[in-house]
């Protein structure tokens, strides 16, 4: 007779063949027609599961897990983990891991090419000219925000604002940065030589802006109507990193009023859903939550949670373990 497998379930549609390692191991629930669980498909699809490889979509908490016990890892592809209560997996003894690392120099490529957009009007330019409204050159149009030999400014000095920071080099752009922790010295010249400055400078010094820190009660509407306000009218806002942190109605009020020049966002308060009133905007880029999308990326995530998964079949530490006292 055949040994038992424990059973996976793979919450959201992956690529195929990216997981077939997992049949060695998991008896797998696959969901390749990519619905959105609710919580109760989703409890009532773990039933039984050792575990779950998930993207942002799936929300973990406390009364979701009560319902679990035999469930021992869940496993996100992404690298922000705000949708899993950790203190709550740690109480019922689950593990919790994300993937980090492999998607930083692909999001860094993206915050690069939303502010390009964001600064040079690109999207606004082509709705114009795909509307048939081009009928003449003008020296004033679309004139946009320079972007090199400016000032770039990063909040969230992680490994993919690091990773932000070296590309501002080919540009010749001075960078200053804000972070819970300020980064030691070799880690700053590695940063194209990136400054330290308080919260407060930050906001007034940067021409343009990018977001890139992981989202908690603690950072919610990190950037409001008051912090809107001192940014220079010139500026352009770049948010890679979560709805949420940007209190979405107060930045369509200063995009509206011309307070700063230009917003560039790939991700939303409550998305997919989002504020109608941006499509209204023409100083802002939008973007469906893609800054990590590419293939070669987005398969290194899903493998670094298969790597996670498998490690903690074979009993040992998966590596990217993130409630370590659940040990
Ligand atoms: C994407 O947003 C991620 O957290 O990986």
């Amino acid at each position: 007779m055949k040994p038992v497998k424990p059973k996976l379930l793979i919450a959201r549609a992956m690529f195929p063949d990216a997981l077939a390692r997992l049949n060695e191991y998991f008896e797998l629930e696959q969901n390749q027609e990519d619905r959105i669980f609710s919580q109760d498909e989703l409890a009532e699809r773990l039933q039984g599961k050792f575990g779950m490889i998930c993207t942002s979509s799936a929300k973990i908490n406390r009364d979701l897990l009560s319902k679990l016990p035999e469930l021992k890892i869940i496993s996100t592809i992404a690298v922000g983990y705000d949708n899993f209560d950790l203190q709550a997996c740690t109480e019922h003894q689950v593990m919790a891991t994300n993937a980090p690392d492999v998607l930083n120099e692909t999001t860094a490529d993206f915050a690069w090419a939303l502010m390009m957009a964001t600064a040079r009007r690109v999207t606004e330019a082509e709705h114009f000219l795909r509307a048939g409204e081009w009928k003449k050159w003008g020296v004033d149009s679309f004139v946009g925000v320079e972007i090199h030999g400016s000032r770039l400014g990063i909040l969230g000095m992680g490994r993919i604002g690091q990773a932000i920071a070296r590309r501002a080099a080919g540009f010749g752009m001075e960078v200053i940065y804000h972070n819970r922790r300020r980064l030691n010295a070799e880690q700053e010249l590695a940063a194209h030589h990136a400054r330290y400055v308080d919260k407060e400078t930050l906001l007034r010094e940067s021409d343009h802006l990018i977001l890139v820190l992981p989202y908690s009660p603690e950072s919610h509407h990190t950037i409001g109507v008051a912090e809107l306000a001192k940014m220079k009218p010139g500026a352009t806002l770049i948010n890679i990193a979560r709805g949420g942190i940007v209190d979405d109605a107060a930045l369509i009020h200063a995009l509206r009023y011309g307070k700063i020049a230009g917003a560039g966002l790939d991700v939303f308060e409550n998305e997919p859903r989002f504020h109608p009133d941006f499509l209204d905007l023409k100083n802002v880029v939008l973007t469906p939550h893609i800054a990590s999308a590419s293939e070669r990326t987005r398969r290194a995530m899903v493998n670094r949670a298969m790597i996670n998964v498998i490690a903690a079949v074979r009993g040992e530490v998966p590596p990217d373990l993130l409630n370590r006292d659940v040990l």
